[in-house]
């Protein structure tokens, strides 16, 4: 096994083997306990060893497990988490693309649906898309391309054409380079609500109110990348709610699952779905993934979501932001113990 980020050259004998977990501990081969505070790779909102989830997935898959969803094809479970997806979502009425492999996958669906958007719009030369320094946008190619993390791009050479940076925390600097490029030339500016991998970088006051309003000033597509802060790790459903935004676009994944079956989806305000949906039109986004709409997954997706409004997390978690903020604030690295 070829790990993923990892030196293999001095990964032997170093290997962490986690074969069960319960709630927030995970255990390794050894049986030893580990706290586990990333929640996997922040995805495993509803914790460890949901019983619930395996229910769904057994029922699901002796029902179909899988089935396609290109062109004329559907399933019940695919149709109905759509439906709670675009019910939950600031950017109503919604439609929702699925995605299998989770928000690498999201995020190239979300790129590609900006230029085919404007291309449908008959604004082809609306192809550049602007994203942030630290940002993190998944691994895919234009994921890769779109990231504000030097070191993951620099080893693959040329990548997507048409993507700028800006600074992370400034928004002026968004108008100016919109500006500089000009508008014509502009399809997209994609933003994590909180940049997780890149850092865990809180936006700074008024930010993320004022980029929205910058792409609107432009007619610029204003995409929020939820895959880390999506389904109640926010303390609201989606961070776009938290922070009252209503963006164009929204990619998430991770969260929808709790990790339990991978997933995504990118949910597409009325804006960009029009040409595409409008009776009569003749536009197709000719994209999609053997996996999308994958009945297993999205029946995992759908129990998921059942808990998490059944526990009333997204409260529990505006509940213990402050708690946890104030523990970790008195917290003492050199002993690993908290002073109070
Ligand atoms: C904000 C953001 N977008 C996209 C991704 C990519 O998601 P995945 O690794 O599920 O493809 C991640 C992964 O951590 C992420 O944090």
């Amino acid at each position: 096994m070829w790990n993923s980020f990892a030196n293999m050259a001095s990964l032997a004998g170093r290997t962490v083997t986690i074969v069960r977990g319960e709630g927030a501990t995970v255990f390794d081969a050894a049986g030893r306990g580990y706290l586990d505070a990333l929640a996997s790779l922040w995805y495993c909102n509803v914790g460890h060893g949901r019983p619930e989830l395996a229910d769904a997935a057994a029922a699901q898959m002796r029902q179909l497990a899988g089935y396609q969803t290109f062109e004329p094809f559907s399933n019940p479970p695919a149709e109905a988490l759509a439906r709670r997806i675009a019910d939950l979502a600031p950017v109503g009425p919604a439609k929702v693309f699925f995605t299998p492999g989770g928000g690498s996958d999201a995020i190239d669906s979300a790129a590609k649906l900006t230029r085919a958007y404007w291309r449908a719009e008959g604004q082809s030369d609306k192809q550049i898309i602007i994203s942030r320094a630290h940002a993190y946008h998944g691994m895919n190619a234009y994921g890769t391309t779109l990231g504000g993390i030097p070191a993951n791009a620099e080893p693959f050479g040329p990548l997507v054409t048409g993507v700028e940076h800006v600074p992370w925390d400034d928004a002026e600097a968004l108008d100016k380079l919109i500006s500089r490029l000009g508008a014509g030339r502009v399809g997209a500016f994609f933003c994590e609500p909180v940049i997780g991998a890149g850092g865990v970088y809180l936006p700074p006051e008024g930010y993320l109110a004022r980029v929205q309003e910058i792409c609107r000033q432009h007619d610029v597509l204003f995409v929020a990348d939820e895959v880390i802060t999506g389904f109640g790790r926010m303390g609201s459903w989606l961070a776009s709610e938290r922070f009252a935004l209503e963006p164009d676009m929204i990619t998430t994944a991770k969260g929808l699952t709790s990790g339990y079956a991978p997933l995504g989806a990118l949910i597409v305000g009325p804006r960009v779905a029009e040409p595409f949906w409008r009776p009569g039109s003749a536009e197709v986004f000719r994209h999609g993934y053997t996996y999308s709409g994958h009945p297993m997954a999205c029946a995992v997706g759908l129990a998921n979501l059942d808990l998490i409004e059944r526990e009333q997390l997204p409260a529990r978690v505006l509940e213990l932001e402050s708690v946890l903020a104030a523990r970790l604030a008195s917290w003492t690295p050199a002993t690993g113990r908290s002073r109070r």
